[in-house]
């Protein structure tokens, strides 16, 4: 039974609209009061299994290449694995004097890397998933929005690094999706037509097939509308 317990501990997961739990941390540019030093802005938490490993490697080298397209969408991004400090340091000097990876070299990660080898923060946010590792963080990434809210996130097994186009793609569509008061359809990307909120009653529904306007009804519950490229990317990229 209490082994049972110990487990489910270990893989409470904080959900899609739970505020983002707290943690003060060490980290790589110092200690970090998390999420309240991001407060106005989003963050990226991700975790990866450990430091001095391929695949985490090629993921850190990628989002450290990465940053500053994150940083104009208003987001920050922080890492995490159960290693010490030294460790993490060792790892992205190693990154920055010797690795390359599709081309990408010399590479400084500037963003910050928690220490966590008490697992502290790992298991407050469900980073350990015993059935794959005991010991090791599952690559998790949690969005957390300028209000400190969950509002998405994704888990990927040790063995399959990230697609950064959709870590991207969904961080931008989210911040669509608050400014515009639209959804984002399957695959969408900026430029795409949006999907604009379901008919909540039944002469709604009758408008949206008889006047149109600027919609694009397939039926009464599901409508699009055009949303061009540059106004997406002009409200929510800061330059
Ligand atoms: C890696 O990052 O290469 C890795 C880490 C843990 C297990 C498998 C692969």
């Amino acid at each position: 039974m209490e082994i049972i317990q110990e487990q489910e501990k270990m893989v409470s997961l904080p959900r899609i609209g739970d505020k983002a739990p707290e943690f003060k941390a060490v980290t790589t540019q110092g200690e970090v009061n998390f999420p309240h030093d991001y407060q106005g802005e989003w963050v990226i938490l991700f975790s990866h299994p450990a430091d001095f490993t391929p695949v985490c490697t090629s993921e850190f080298i990628t989002f450290a290449h990465l940053e500053n397209k994150f940083k104009n969408a208003n987001c920050n991004l922080i890492g995490l694995s159960i290693d010490g400090l030294y460790s993490h340091i060792a790892w992205l000097r190693t990154i920055k004097e010797k690795i390359e990876f599709r081309g990408m070299k010399n590479i400084e990660v500037k963003f910050p890397l928690i220490e966590d080898i008490s697992m502290e923060v790992a298991k407050k946010y469900g980073m350990i998933q015993p059935g794959e590792s005991k010991t090791k963080a599952v690559r998790a990434v949690f969005f957390i929005d300028p209000k400190g809210f969950i509002r998405a996130l994704i888990y990927y097994p040790l063995s399959l690094g990230r697609n950064f186009d959709e870590i991207y793609r969904a961080l931008i569509a989210m911040q669509t999706a608050d400014k515009f008061s639209i959804a984002t359809p399957a695959d969408w990307y900026p430029g795409d037509d949006v999907i604009v909120s379901p008919a909540g009653s039944c002469s709604v529904a009758e408008e949206r097939m008889t006047n149109t306007d600027g919609l694009d009804c397939e039926d009464w519950f599901f409508c699009t509308k055009k949303l061009d490229k540059d106004t997406v990317l002009s409200d929510v990229l800061k330059n």
